[in-house]
């Protein structure tokens, strides 16, 4: 028997306090003009002190298991892609897997940053396509706030980032007809770690020296995101429309095929310049920005979500989705929702 991977359940979560850029403007040196004009953003949602990451992910994940009509007993593997763990280790899915109250089933945390979600995306396919798994958890999720630099030398950074999660159940069904069955129809994954260090956290890490972290690295703020932005944003809109024509060839579709785009939320300008690059029209494309700002490996689910929640997004449509971060790593997914 040939199996398909269908998304059969999403979910979504996000911590009610908002941050707008007006609040911003009293905690940092910005203004709301500088982040509206340069990135779309007007406002994003942070956590109070005692939420982390599992915690994010955890609402997320129920509301896609209840979503996917599945019991949590049903969820054999959790994928989890998150920059910002709970702990340094072990990775956050062991703990969101204790919160959910699962043991013994794999459990598989990858570090790809914004195009986490997708590389877990295609994880997922692989090993439902190989029949050893039946219902896989894909969670993004991440707590971005607690480790911003809000000092000038951080105001590029800080105001980019925001707190959320996003999951889905990719669950193993029998494949009818490959061109009208719901699934995971091709994702295709990429990484240049040439790029490493243009979006970065330094410290701590091994590679600064026996202490990993010292006073003098947390002094001069190693232990925050560094990142050339202009570097990022060339690249981004370079990679991110090359993989999605690559993508649709190699999935036998034309660009004009695809109803909904999901694009990575990282600027509204690079998803405007990837639409222009390859006339797409702009209400193809699905944009959070505006609202939750960058929630890296969260970002593409909780994107899902809500557009399934808006009507935007329905069961049976083509959708493509593309993805760049840190590493450089990049990625591409189409899928039959
Ligand atoms: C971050 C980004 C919006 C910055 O835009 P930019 O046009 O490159 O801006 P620059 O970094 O050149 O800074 C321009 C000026 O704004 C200032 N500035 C930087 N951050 C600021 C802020 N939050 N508020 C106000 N001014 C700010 C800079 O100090 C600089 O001032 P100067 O001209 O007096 O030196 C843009 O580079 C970007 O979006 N890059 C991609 C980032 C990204 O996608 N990251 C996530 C990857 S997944």
């Amino acid at each position: 028997m040939k199996y398909r991977s269908e998304i059969t359940g999403t979910g979504s979560f996000v911590p009610p306090r908002i941050y707008t850029n007006f609040d911003l403007e009293k905690m940092m040196d910005t203004t709301d003009e500088w982040i509206q004009q340069r990135t779309g953003i007007e406002q994003r949602h942070w956590v109070d002190e005692g939420t982390t990451t599992s915690d994010l992910a955890l609402v997320a994940s129920i509301e896609a298991i209840k979503n996917a009509g599945l019991d949590k007993s049903d969820i054999d593997m959790i994928i989890f892609a998150t920059l910002s763990p709970d702990h340094e280790f072990p990775g956050t899915g062991c703990f969101l897997q204790a919160k959910l109250g699962i043991p013994e089933i794999a459990v598989l945390d990858i570090r790809q940053q914004c195009t986490g979600f997708i590389y877990g995306l295609s994880i997922a396919d692989k090993f439902i396509q190989s029949g050893s798994h039946k219902n896989i958890l894909v969670v993004g999720a991440e707590v971005h706030s607690k480790g911003l630099d809000r000092t000038p030398n951080g105001r590029n950074v800080a105001v980019l980032f925001g707190d959320g999660a996003g999951a889905v159940v990719c669950s193993r069904k029998e494949l009818i007809d490959p061109k009208k069955d719901s699934r995971i129809i091709s994702t295709h994954l990429y990484a240049d770690g040439n790029f490493a260090k243009e979006l970065w956290i330094p410290a701590p890490g091994n590679a600064m020296g026996a202490e990993r972290v010292n006073h003098a690295m947390l002094n001069e703020g190693l232990q925050y995101p560094q990142m050339n932005g202009k570097s990022v944003f060339v690249h981004a809109t370079k990679r991110m429309a090359e993989c999605l024509v690559h993508s649709c060839k190699e999935a036998g579709f034309e660009l004009s095929d695809i109803d909904v785009f999901l694009f990575h939320q990282a600027n509204l300008r690079i998803n405007s310049k990837v639409a222009e690059i390859l006339s797409i029209p702009e209400e193809k494309v699905f944009n959070t920005i505006q609202n939750y700002g960058n929630t890296t490996a969260a970002t593409i689910p909780l994107g899902m979500n809500d557009a399934l929640k808006a009507g935007v997004l329905k069961k049976g449509m083509l959708v493509a989705s593309a993805a760049f971060g840190s590493g450089f790593t990049w990625a591409s997914a189409i899928w039959r929702q």
